[in-house]
C-alpha cells in the first residue's frame, strides 16, 4: 500500500468535526470584526517569496516547494500567505489610499522536519490589515486573536510575546552592535549562527542551540537601539494592552523567521504543545508592500497554525463534542425495494429541516444490523420504513434516547414536525 507524503497529514472525521468548530468559531470572530474574507491561489512565483519574504530566511533557503511550469517559469508552493495577499490586493488595485482589513485560510507548504505540531502542509488562518499606521491596528490584531482563544476556551493556556524591531534604521544601528558583540565569539556559535552572521544576524537570537543561547544572553537588546518614534508607538501599544486587559511580555529576542518585520512583532505561545508551542505569529510589515512593487503602505497581519490551536483545544475542551455523533436521523429499511422511497424520505427531511444530519440505512443489511448503525451513528431517532406501512401512508419513528416517547407511526408530515421538535429540544437541553 502507498503511504502518505511525509509531512502531510490525513484528517479523520472525529478530527475533522474539531477542526471545522475551532475554523468556524475564529471565522465568526473575524466577521465580528468586520474583517473580510479573500481566497489566495495555492501557487505563485518563487520570486515572490524571494524578494518578499527574504532570500537569507529558513523558509526561502530551504523550505519551499519549488517546481518548474510547462513553460519554464519557477513558481513555489505558498510556504505562507501575506506575500500573496500583499500581491492579490495590489494588483487588484485594493491598496493604493484605501484601508483594507482581511482574511484567508487554507494550506501552506514547507520542507520542515515533521513533528506534532509541524507539518509540511499545514493550514494558517491569518488577518491583514493595510493603511494603518498603528498602534491602534496593531492592538485590534492582537485583540481579535485574543477573542479567538476566548471563544475557543484555550486563552488560560495561552501567553501574548510582543517586542519591537523598530523602523529600518533603528535595525540598521542595533544590526552593527549585535555584530560588535558576536565578533569575539564567532567561532563558538553553532553552524547556521555562523552563517547567519554575513546573511542576517538578528535571527541568530532566535538559536536554539544552548551554547549560542549562552552567548545571546549577554548581547545588547533591540530596545536600547529604538528611535523616539518606534519608542514612541511601542509605548503606545502596551498601554492598550494595559488599559484594555491584555496580559503580555516583553521578549527582546523576539524577531521572527520572515524578513519582512519591521516595528511590532508577537507571538501566542503555549506551554502545553511541547517544542511547537506558538500557535499564532505576525506583527507589522510597512515595507512589504513597496518592496513588492506598490506605494509605500503601512501593514500588519498575524497568522494562526490551525493545526496546533486544534491541538490545545483538544487538550483543553476535549469535551467539546460530542463523541461518535455523526447523524441526528437515521433510516431503517424493511428490504431493498424500499431504498427509493428511504432516499425520498431523506430528501424531504434535509429539505424540510436544512441542520439535520440525515443517514440512510442502504446496503441491504437486515433491520437488525440497521438499527445497530442507527444506534452507532448517536442518532436520536431511527425512521424505519416497512412494506405495510407504506402502503398505508405512514412511517414508523423510533426515538434511540431515552426520555424520547414511545414508537409511534405517523404521516410524513407529522414525522417531520415530530423530529424538528425532538432536536430542538435536545439542543436547548444542558449537555
Ligand atoms: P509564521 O510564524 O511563519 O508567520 O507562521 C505563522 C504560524 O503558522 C506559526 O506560528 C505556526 O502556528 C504555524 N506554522 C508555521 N509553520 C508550521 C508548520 N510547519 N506546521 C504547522 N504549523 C506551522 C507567517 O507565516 C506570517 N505570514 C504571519 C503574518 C501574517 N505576519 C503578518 N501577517
Amino acid at each position: 500500500m502507498l503511504q502518505t507524503v511525509r509531512g502531510m497529514r490525513v484528517v479523520l472525521p472525529a478530527e475533522a468535526r474539531r477542526f471545522r468548530l475551532v475554523e468556524d468559531l475564529m471565522r465568526q470572530v473575524f466577521l465580528q470584526y468586520a474583517y473580510e474574507e479573500v481566497q489566495l491561489p495555492l501557487l505563485e512565483a518563487t520570486e515572490l517569496f524571494s524578494r518578499g519574504v527574504g532570500e537569507a530566511t529558513d523558509i526561502v533557503e530551504k523550505e519551499m516547494y519549488v517546481l518548474q511550469d510547462r513553460d519554464g517559469d519557477s513558481i513555489a508552493l505558498r510556504p505562507e500567505g501575506t506575500a500573496g495577499c500583499v500581491r492579490a490586493l495590489e494588483e487588484a488595485g485594493c491598496l493604493y489610499n484605501q484601508v483594507q482589513r482581511v482574511f484567508y485560510s487554507g494550506p501552506m507548504f514547507r520542507y520542515e522536519r515533521p513533528q506534532k505540531g509541524r507539518y509540511r502542509q499545514f493550514t494558517q488562518m491569518g488577518a491583514e490589515a493595510f493603511g494603518f499606521r498603528g498602534p491602534d491596528v496593531d492592538f485590534e490584531l492582537l485583540d481579535m486573536s485574543y477573542a479567538c482563544w476566548q471563544a475557543l476556551g484555550i486563552a488560560d493556556a495561552v501567553q501574548l510575546e510582543v517586542n519591537t524591531l523598530g523602523s529600518g534604521d533603528s535595525r540598521l544601528a542595533y544590526r552593527a552592535a549585535l555584530l560588535n558583540y558576536l565578533a569575539p565569539f564567532a567561532r563558538d556559535l553553532d553552524a547556521d549562527s555562523q552563517r547567519r552572521l554575513t546573511t542576517n544576524p538578528l535571527r541568530i537570537l532566535d538559536s536554539k542551540d544552548p551554547r549560542t543561547r549562552e552567548i545571546i544572553a549577554g548581547a545588547p537588546e533591540l530596545p536600547q537601539y529604538l528611535d523616539y518614534e518606534s519608542r514612541v508607538s511601542f509605548d503606545a501599544l502596551q498601554g492598550l494592552l494595559s488599559d484594555l486587559q491584555i496580559p503580555f511580555v516583553l521578549n527582546p529576542t523576539l524577531v521572527r523567521g520572515l524578513d519582512y518585520y519591521t516595528h511590532t512583532v508577537f507571538e501566542w505561545t503555549t506551554q502545553r504543545l511541547g517544542a511547537q508551542g506558538t500557535i499564532c505569529a505576525g506583527g507589522r510589515y510597512d515595507g512589504l508592500v513597496e518592496t513588492l512593487g506598490g506605494r509605500p503602505t503601512p501593514a500588519a497581519g498575524f497568522a494562526m497554525g490551525v493545526e496546533r490551536v486544534v491541538l490545545l483545544h483538544e487538550a483543553m475542551q476535549p469535551r467539546a463534542l460530542a463523541a461518535g455523533q455523526s447523524a441526528d436521523v437515521f433510516i431503517c429499511i424493511q428490504d431493498a425495494t424500499l431504498a427509493g422511497r428511504a432516499l425520498d424520505v431523506a430528501r424531504q427531511l434535509r429539505t424540510d429541516l436544512p441542520d439535520l444530519r440525515v443517514r440512510t440505512g442502504l446496503g441491504g443489511a437486515k433491520l437488525k444490523a440497521q438499527f445497530k448503525k442507527a444506534d452507532d451513528s448517536g442518532a436520536r431517532f431511527a425512521i424505519i420504513i416497512g412494506v405495510d406501512e407504506v402502503a398505508r401512508g405512514v412511517l414508523t419513528l423510533k426515538p434511540l434516547r431515552a426520555g424520547d416517547g414511545e414508537q409511534m407511526e405517523l404521516t410524513p408530515e407529522a414525522l417531520i414536525t415530530h423530529v424538528a421538535r425532538g432536536i430542538r429540544q435536545a439542543q436547548a437541553a444542558p449537555q
